[in-house]
């Protein structure tokens, strides 16, 4: 497969990547996406602590590791990156309200800034399904403010996909997520898309999204749209 596009999947021209949340349940499999398809020459994962990657990663991988409460400080780890992919995000419970606030908008919204200001021309963005600025749930309101806060930093594209509930084998307890990961779990078996959505399937609509030319500036891609994409390009091995 060709080395991925700059900012309209044009084959050839993209050399470097980054990737925000490479250790979360989305980030792992997109990493992974990236490496099995050499789609960049370059891939810098930025996140908060040092991980370790099997030797299989090679050199293609470099860390960096940032203060997000400082992360102006850190605007060189953002430097020369032609896409920038952004799968943070922590919860309520786990965070509460004001930390939820601060990593899934402040936190996006400030790499986004940095990206651009670094080179960065494509930036894709996890977000989630019924995300809206004026929900009433605190949720889906700070996912609909950090989509605008991005869409207002002007890249060249912008995609924001925005998945139903992940289903993955999730590393951290999250017993409410389980519960209801293992019901949409069955219930995908009726309406696969309408629910829920793999992150296999999330990182492979990534890099379906990086490989096709853009429609428009900014793209947001619903549940159903992901799915789809993530169908266009072959599951590793197959
Ligand atoms: N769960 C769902 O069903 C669902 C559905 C739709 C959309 N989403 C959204 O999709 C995105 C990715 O979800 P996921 O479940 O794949 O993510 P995840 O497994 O929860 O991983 C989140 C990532 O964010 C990083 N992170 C969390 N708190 C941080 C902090 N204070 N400072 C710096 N980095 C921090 C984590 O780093 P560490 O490893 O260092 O903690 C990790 O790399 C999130 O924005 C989530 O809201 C989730």
């Amino acid at each position: 497969m060709a080395v991925a596009g700059g900012s309209g999947g044009d084959g050839g021209r993209g050399r470097s990547c980054f990737v925000l949340g490479a250790s979360g349940e989305t980030g792992r499999v997109l990493l992974r996406e990236l490496l099995a398809r050499q789609l960049f020459a370059r891939v810098t994962l930025i996140g908060r602590r040092w991980l370790s990657l099997g030797e299989e990663t090679g050199e293609a991988v470099e860390q960096v590791v940032v203060d997000f409460e400082r992360l102006s400080e850190h605007a060189a780890a953002f430097l020369g990156h032609d896409v920038g992919f952004c799968c943070l995000g922590t919860t309520r419970a786990k965070a509460g309200v004001d930390g939820f606030i601060r990593v899934d908008r402040d936190y996006v919204a400030q790499a986004a800034q940095l990206a651009q200001a670094g080179g960065c021309k494509h930036f894709l963005l996890q977000s989630a399904r019924g995300a809206n600025q004026d929900s009433h749930f605190l949720y889906l309101r700070v996912k609909g403010e950090v989509e605008s806060l991005v869409q207002a930093v002007d890249f060249d594209r912008c995609t924001i996909l925005r998945p139903a509930m992940l289903l993955c084998k999730r590393q951290e307890s999250r017993p409410m997520e389980l519960i209801v990961q293992r019901f949409l779990g069955v219930v995908a078996w009726v309406f696969p898309t309408a629910y829920s959505v793999p992150v296999e399937m999330v990182a492979r609509a990534m890099v379906a999204s990086v490989l096709q030319p853009g429609k428009g500036k900014v793209e947001v891609l619903e549940n159903r749209d992901i799915h789809k994409l993530g169908k266009a390009v072959p599951q590793q091995g197959t």
